[in-house]
């Protein structure tokens, strides 16, 4: 989709479709309503006092202007209650209004987007354009049967009407289309096969960033991860015959800006290994990666924003699977910290993997490490898959991400990390085991991780809800979310 700034006005500007938003009610008409319905000699008007547009939130109502305004069409979309309104509704109605187009096959469409409450245009802009590209994203590159009846909006015209306004939609529409690329990118890469996104191909994405953004990169291979001391990692990775990668990429190394360290759970597979996950629902272990994925996602958007941070990506990247060499119930393995865990689950992998990830993120002296995990089942059953669970060490570090996550409408919940919990993880024969009770499961993740950190300020995202949904939302196809890319960015676009 390409999306172009023209200067121009709505009632004059030909084209396919013109889009137009208005609230419920949709009177007094406002904006470019306005000026549309007086350009059409009060058509507007009366459609809207016959009760044929009321303005509800996501309404789309199409209407044929028969050569009285330069547009072919219009579609009015409603955004809901005007005391309602936020970024998030407009971003769905972005969305609704993109799926609507390209539903009834309409390619091309114009829209003024003008200043709605207290929201100024750059911003609108930016969410206008998350909204409309996150929500017509689709994942059909697999599909080779009847490709030409794929859909799709091929242009979008953003009306400016003076230089000034003009400035400000590029500004919006950089940004907007920085962030939403990245999202897609990480949607791309859980949505893929694991027989297609292995670790060998996540290697590959990151190098593929760093060279188009300039960054550092780093690939450690199974035998190098085992000379470093890795043990829990390279214990889940060898059941595998496909080779595990701990990956690192790095912006914006050694100009003494404050680092910030991103860790992102890559199991590209997980079958639970020999502690084997029943069949139902296998297949969506795919996106195990996910966390993986927003981390690829944050330093691609980062550095085309040219953040002021140094931040350092890792992604330990393996499969967990079965087989004569894998490891077993009972094993005890030696972290990269040098503390011993006992393996009560080898389906509780993603803490062993994350464990030499945390610790090796020491090294860098982080002002901050936030980690990003497809971690527990148990973080669905607590919060349903609209959040993701919120844990850490640190209030102040907790706040900033709630504050990022009421910006892009990407939900946290803080659950607790009281030192009571530490007993369900208590080994006789180790220091840790991986595993407790099934009684707050997605704590005892979060605890056992906690173990890895010292006393860096910490936080833990369990996306294991939101990733990838069976039911789409406004903005969300089904599948693959993306879920954590724009939380993340906004917390670093605001970093202080
Ligand atoms: N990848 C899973 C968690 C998961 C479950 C992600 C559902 C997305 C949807 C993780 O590795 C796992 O298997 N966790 C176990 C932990 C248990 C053995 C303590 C779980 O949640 O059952
Ligand atoms: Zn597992
Ligand atoms: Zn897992």
């Amino acid at each position: 989709m390409e999306i172009r700034i023209e200067k121009g006005q709505p009632e004059k500007y030909p084209c396919e479709l013109l889009l137009l938003f208005s609230f419920e009610p949709p009177t007094p008409l406002e904006g470019a309503m306005e000026r549309v319905d007086q350009e059409w000699k009060g058509f507007l008007s009366t459609l809207i006092n016959q009760g044929d547009f009321k303005g509800e939130l996501y309404q789309c109502r199409l209407i044929h202007t028969q050569g009285a305004l330069s547009s072919k069409r219009a579609l009015l979309v409603g955004l809901g209650k005007k005391e309602e309104f936020d970024l998030e509704k407009w971003r769905g109605a972005a969305s609704k209004a993109g799926q609507f187009i390209r539903d009834s096959e309409i390619k091309q469409f114009a829209c003024q987007i003008n200043p709605i409450k207290d929201f100024a245009v750059e911003e609108l802009t930016e969410s206008f354009v998350t909204g409309l590209l996150l929500g017509t994203y689709q994942f059909n590159k697999l599909k080779t049967l009847e490709r030409e009846k794929i859909k799709r909006i091929e242009r979008v015209i953003l009306l400016g009407e003076n230089e000034e306004k003009i400035a400000q939609i590029e500004q919006g529409l950089k940004h907007g289309q920085i962030i939403s690329d990245a999202v897609c990118m990480a949607r791309d890469l859980a949505n893929a096969p694991s027989n297609q996104v292995t670790p060998s191909v996540l290697a590959d994405k990151a190098r593929e960033i760093a060279k188009d953004q300039r960054l550092g990169v780093e690939v450690f291979d199974l035998n190098e991860a085992e000379a470093m001391g890795m043990g829990a990692f390279v214990a889940v990775a060898k059941g595998s015959q496909e080779p595990a990668k701990f990956i690192v990429l790095e912006y914006n190394q050694g100009k003494g800006m404050d680092t910030i360290a991103l860790v992102g759970k890559g199991i590209t597979f997980d079958s639970g290994g020999i502690s084997i996950k029943p069949a139902e629902k296998m297949e969506q272990m795919k996106a195990d990666m996910s966390g993986a994925a927003a981390v690829l996602g944050i330093m691609q958007a980062a550095s085309k924003l040219q953040l002021p941070l140094h931040l350092v990506g890792i992604i330990p990247a393996t499969e967990n699977l079965p087989s004569g060499k894998a490891y077993k119930p009972g094993d005890v393995l030696k972290t990269l910290s040098g503390q011993t865990v006992e393996v009560i689950s080898t389906d509780a992998e993603g803490r062993l993997i994350l464990s030499d990830a945390l610790t090796y993120s020491l090294r860098y002296k982080p002002k901050a490490i936030i980690d990003l995990a497809t971690l527990t089942g148990a973080v669905v059953i607590a919060l349903g898959d609209y959040v993701i669970g919120l844990f850490g060490n640190d209030d102040s570090l907790q706040k900033k991400i709630e504050l990022a996550s009421q910006k892009s409408g990407e939900k946290v919940w803080k659950l607790p990390l009281w030192d009571e919990y530490f007993d369900y993880i208590k080994s006789d024969v180790a220091d840790f085991k991986n595993v407790g009770t099934r009684a707050a499961g997605a704590i005892i993740g979060a605890i056992f991780l906690s173990k890895f950190v010292e006393k860096t300020p910490w936080v833990h995202l369990d996306i294991a809800g939101p990733a990838f949904i069976e039911k789409e939302r406004p903005y969300m196809p089904k599948g693959a979310t993306g879920i954590g890319v724009r939380l993340l960015v906004q917390l670093l676009r605001d970093w202080k």
